[in-house]
């Protein structure tokens, strides 16, 4: 059976390369996993005022978590944290109380940085996140990647064998790691 995979860019830009970084890993995704792009840029901040009246945006939000197998997130690091736009859409989906979309969701946690560090930092933030809303995190392999304009194309193409090597060998690593985590706790 194919596993659905609900993706989540961290970043609002049209020229994003987390967003570049995701066409990357889809392109060299194992056979069995479908993506569909979870948005999260039309959401209000949150606001637990509207926990009894959530507006459409955030309803939609938790409806794609929910139809998802698992989730993947591809995000920038903004100030050695995650964007404001990121952390609203979890905040969102987290609530309202009793109605976590997270909990027990197989998730994997990605990003890419023009700096060395490669998102390393943020990614920790977004873990510590996913670790409160009881999301299923695949804890290793990590992946920090540098971006590098001509080794990851727009088109999904990765330029570099060994580059592409670390993201298939990731993308592997995440189905198995969804596949092992829906053996014990079935979505659905
Ligand atoms: C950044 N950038 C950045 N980079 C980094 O490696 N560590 C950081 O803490 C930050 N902080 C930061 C804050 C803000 C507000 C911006 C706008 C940018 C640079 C960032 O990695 C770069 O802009 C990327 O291109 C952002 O990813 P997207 O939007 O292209 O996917």
């Amino acid at each position: 059976v194919a596993r659905k995979v609900g993706y989540i860019v961290g970043s609002l830009s049209k020229d994003s390369i987390n967003r570049i970084l995701s066409t990357c890993l889809i392109a060299v995704a194992p056979d069995g996993l479908e993506f569909t792009e979870i948005p999260i840029g039309d959401l209000p901040l949150y606001n637990r005022d509207l926990d009894n009246d959530y507006p459409a945006s955030a309803t939609a939000l938790k409806d794609a978590i929910a139809s998802s197998d698992a989730l993947l997130f591809i995000t920038p690091e903004y100030n050695r944290s995650i964007p404001g736009a990121l952390k609203n859409a979890i905040d969102w989906a987290s609530r309202p109380w009793g109605q976590n979309s997270f909990d027990h969701v197989p998730a994997g946690v990605i990003g890419t940085s023009p700096g060395n560090i490669g998102t390393a930092v943020g990614q920790q933030t977004l873990r510590l996140c996913l670790s409160f809303v009881n999301a299923r995190q695949m804890t290793a392999p990590e992946a920090y990647i540098q971006f590098d304009p001509e080794i990851y194309l727009p088109t999904g193409e990765v330029t570099d064998a060994e580059s592409k090597e670390v993201l298939a060998s990731y993308m592997q690593e995440f189905q198995e790691h969804v596949e092992r985590v829906l053996t014990v706790l079935p979505r659905n």
